[in-house]
């Protein structure tokens, strides 16, 4: 959430700045701006809206420099204004600030400020940290110093509850960047005679692919050809340089108009790599090394629980029943924001995994925390490679799908769900699986790429029925069993990216209320593939037709007691049940797509979200 980029080298400043934040816009995108050191004074130019307005206002009036820092906002405290932009500056003027996270306790501190004499131009939190620094910097006296600031950073941050990624500047000391973290990413990206902060590191990919990622309470100093981190409370803080996985190629659209569609198309890709020297023939089973498990430790896993947010929940709940259909291990799914204030009975062999495509989610990072504080085995299985809950998990399965930009999660559900599917794999083997299944298993894992290409094929038609139906104001969405969450998965693409309201649902409670909403405005998508329960979809989808409901059905090709009851039919390549989320989740990323196109909404930054959510 929010985006920060800092840079300082020998190229000016803003270009870069402005290239960094195009790149973060993902992460928020209600207001953004820069600030500069340059002829002995702070230049700032921010501005609410997307970045274009603020490159426009740079365009009017370009700050010089070649240090600088930069901010996209996703606004937690005060409106989306052009005075709560960042950056923010202290009571002297010659600090300024930007900052991803919450200052939960900055009321009581402003107050404490505003007693002091301290005036605020913003309703931010933000900008009370700033005063915070700038106050401890100038009560510090004595000669301008980098170690001076850098006390400063440490003596406010020790005031402050919370969670914070900052970057500062101070006019006396021109030639660093002051970076911190706590519970909100922050990346140092090693130049050849400059250095980069940045929220993320598809920021600064273009410019290097050495990054240190900075772990929780590290402060950094950064000049343009060296940087030195330390802790929190105080002396040196361990470090190591990374080379980050993907290029440049990656982070950019290619010849897709939006990164939703360019991410639906990358599935096939994806898929496999999630699976790529993870399969064994030889023993018909996954082969996992991440977890950093024994086969004895893994058998004796008698209860697993799943959390995660948003659509890693409905990757989780689909394990749910991969995982317990394939290995017969109980499984339970819980949204990381409630798991971490439960207390569930969580006897010592449950195993925890946390889905994070980002590995920043903070809601899912303190579920992770709490299972290790009351002291399970907590594994990740996330996307970025480096973040938060990737290195403080005990071990884990990266998804090597690549970098997501579009908000709306898309490679990410179907890599998590197949990763979901190893571990079942995996799991089953060590138990009762025969040779015969693990081996039938991996067969059908590894036809799953060419079959999602033939769903994409079918993207066509698939624009043709978002089309028809894009003028609804509510849409439903039905499955049962392996296809509940993608019910539930289909409604979150529909809602978020189009704002057409829609609820998921198992097909079989229809009956129990929300049969009582179906009218011939009220379009059903129905996932009904040809498996144990497709009998009884059919007699549900009879019901809503009774009712005069249209009908849009995901089903088997081929399937023509389906095609016959629907209204419109998209047909998916056969596969055995628990594999069918993976497929018949592409048609629905694909509905959501096209319908939020041709309503003309911004798909790849849909109102009030961002990508992370690294606030509570
Ligand atoms: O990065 P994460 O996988 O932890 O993100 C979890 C959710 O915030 C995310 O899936 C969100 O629901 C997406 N916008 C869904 O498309």
């Amino acid at each position: 959430m929010c985006g920060i980029i800092g840079y300082i080298g020998s190229k000016p400043a803003v270009p870069i700045l402005l290239d960094g934040l195009r790149r973060l816009e993902y992460r928020g995108y209600d207001s953004a701006g820069v600030a500069t050191i340059a002829d002995g004074k702070i230049e700032v130019r921010k501005r609410i809206g997307r970045i274009a307005n603020l490159a426009e206002l740079i365009q009017q009036s370009p700050p010089a420099g070649h240090v600088g820092i930069s901010h996209t906002r996703w606004a937690t405290h005060g409106g989306v204004t052009d005075e709560n932009a960042h950056p923010h500056f202290d009571q002297s003027g010659k600090l300024t600030i930007c900052h991803n996270g919450v200052i939960e306790n900055y009321a009581t501190l402003r107050e404490q400020l505003v007693e002091e004499g301290h005036v605020f131009k913003s309703q931010t939190d933000t900008e009370v940290l700033a005063h915070l620094i700038g106050k401890a910097y100038d009560a510090a006296g004595g000669k301008a110093s980098k170690a001076r600031l850098v006390e400063a950073v440490r003596a406010a941050l020790k005031q402050v509850v919370g969670t914070y990624g900052i970057v500062v500047l101070h006019l006396d000391v021109p030639d660093c960047i002051v970076g911190a973290r706590r519970g909100s990413p922050l990346v140092l990206g090693v130049g050849t005679g400059e250095n980069f902060f940045a929220s993320d590191v598809s920021a600064i990919v273009a410019h290097t692919r050495e990054a240190v990622y900075l772990k929780d309470f590290d402060i950094a100093v950064v000049e343009s050809d060296r940087f030195e981190i330390t802790s929190l409370l105080g002396g040196a803080s361990g470090y190591e340089v990374s080379k980050v996985e993907f290029s440049e190629e990656d982070v950019s659209r290619g010849d897709y108009p939006h990164y939703m569609l360019k991410e639906i198309f990358e599935q096939p890709a994806t898929i496999l790599d999630a699976m790529r020297g993870r399969l064994s023939r030889e023993e018909a089973t996954a082969k996992l090394g991440g977890l950093g498990m024994t086969p004895h430790e893994l058998r004796a896993v008698d209860r697993i629980i799943l959390t995660g947010c948003g659509t890693a929940s409905h990757a989780a709940m689909c394990g749910e029943y991969i995982i317990e259909a394939l290995a017969h291990v109980p499984v339970e799914v819980e949204f990381a924001s409630e798991f971490r204030y439960r207390n569930l009975p969580l006897p010592k062999d449950t195993l925890v995994f946390c889905i994070s495509q980002s590995g920043e989610t903070a809601d899912t990072l303190a579920a992770l925390r709490e299972s290790q504080r009351k002291g399970l085995r907590t594994l990740g299985v996330c996307n970025n490679v480096g973040s938060t809950i990737a290195r403080e998990s005990d071990g884990g399965v990266y998804m090597h799908a690549g970098p997501e930009i579009g908000v709306a999660a898309t490679k990410s559900f179907t890599s998590q769900v197949a990763i979901l599917t190893l571990i079942a794999l995996l799991l089953g083997r060590i138990r009762n699986m025969s040779t015969t299944t693990g081996l039938r298993i991996i067969d059908e894992l590894e036809a799953l790429p060419d079959k999602v290409r033939r769903i994409l094929a079918l993207n066509d038609h698939i624009k043709s029925v978002a089309e028809k139906y894009a003028n609804a104001t509510a849409m439903m969405f039905l499955g049962r069993q392996f296809n509940y969450p993608i019910a539930l998965e289909g409604a979150l693409k529909m809602k978020e990216i189009s704002y057409i309201h829609a609820s998921g649902h198992p097909s079989a409670e229809l009956k129990h209320g929300v049969i009582a909403l179906i009218t011939p405005e009220l379009p059903s998508v129905f996932i009904a593939p040809d498996d144990s329960v497709l009998e009884k979809n059919i007699s549900n989808i009879e019901e809503v037709k009774a009712r005069k409901g249209p009908i849009i059905a995901i089903g088997t090709e081929g399937c023509t007691k389906l095609e016959r009851v629907a209204d419109d039919f998209i047909g998916i390549p056969a596969c055995p049940d628990y594999l069918s989320p993976i497929l018949t989740s592409i048609p629905l990323q694909l509905l959501a797509y096209h319908t939020a196109v041709a309503l003309g909404c911004d798909v790849d930054k849909p109102r009030n979200l961002a990508k992370s959510v690294t606030v509570e």
